[in-house]
């Protein structure tokens, strides 16, 4: 009997997955983390049956280019098939959590672009509700107390400002603990409108429209 994949191999394999769902020809939007990283080397390999790919991070930029993928600037590019992203929660109906790599922002920017998003995840990140992770919230400095005060007196969660972290936007994480979100639609609607707010971590407008999970017995396509 062999014995269970690592979550590493989890994501290695769903990172592969993904190349099915890459449109031959076309701009690739491209998240952050370490499953999308399985995801950038995979794409290495057919680098030259895309046009180029539009990122959501320094980090992701840097590892495109060193594979030799050319980068475009986002504001060069209309419209994408697909955005190819992980997440640190996701539910049945394809709403997540993100924002564990502080990237949220420029994800939901990217995710905005395309037609399709695409997660890719290990059975980890699959959830019942939304919020056993704390929600990132991304705020100019500024507002961060004032952001706190809003989720506790709104949902009851208890936000603290991540420690040594500033985004590549040059704001803070506000790490959001202690909430239920069983109406992700309502929650990043209101949140966002808070002044200061920059990107609410809950990505429901923006949900996966196709989940490659990655589990014991291989990759399971929700959708
Ligand atoms: C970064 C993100 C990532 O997609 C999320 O944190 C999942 O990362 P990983 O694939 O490393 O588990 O939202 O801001």
């Amino acid at each position: 009997m062999s014995a269970p994949l690592t979550q590493d191999q989890l994501k290695a394999l769903v990172g592969r997955a993904a190349l099915d769902h890459v449109v031959p020809g076309s701009i690739v939007g491209v998240g952050t983390g370490s499953t999308v990283n399985c995801f950038i080397d995979a794409l290495a390999e057919i680098k030259d049956r895309i046009a180029g790919a539009v990122s959501s991070s320094v980090a992701s930029t840097q590892r495109l280019q060193a594979h030799g993928i050319p980068v475009l600037d986002s504001n060069t590019v209309e419209r994408i098939p697909v955005y190819i992203d992980g997440a640190d929660e996701i539910d049945g109906r394809g709403c997540m959590i993100k924002g564990g790599g502080a990237a949220l922002t420029r994800e939901k920017i990217v995710a905005d672009l395309a037609e399709r998003f695409i997660c890719i995840a290990d059975e980890s990140k699959r959830v019942a509700v939304l919020g056993r992770f704390p929600l990132p919230v991304e705020v100019l400095p500024m507002a961060a107390a004032q952001v706190a005060r809003r989720f506790q007196a709104a949902y009851g969660g208890e936000a603290t400002v991540r420690a040594g972290c500033t985004t590549d936007n040059g704001n803070l994480i506000l790490d959001v603990r202690g909430l239920q979100i069983t109406d992700p639609f309502a929650m990043e609607a209101e949140a966002t409108l808070w002044p200061g707010v920059v990107t609410v971590g809950i990505f429901a407008r923006h949900r996966a429209r196709v989940c490659l999970l990655g589990t014991a017995s291989g990759v399971q396509t929700l959708t």
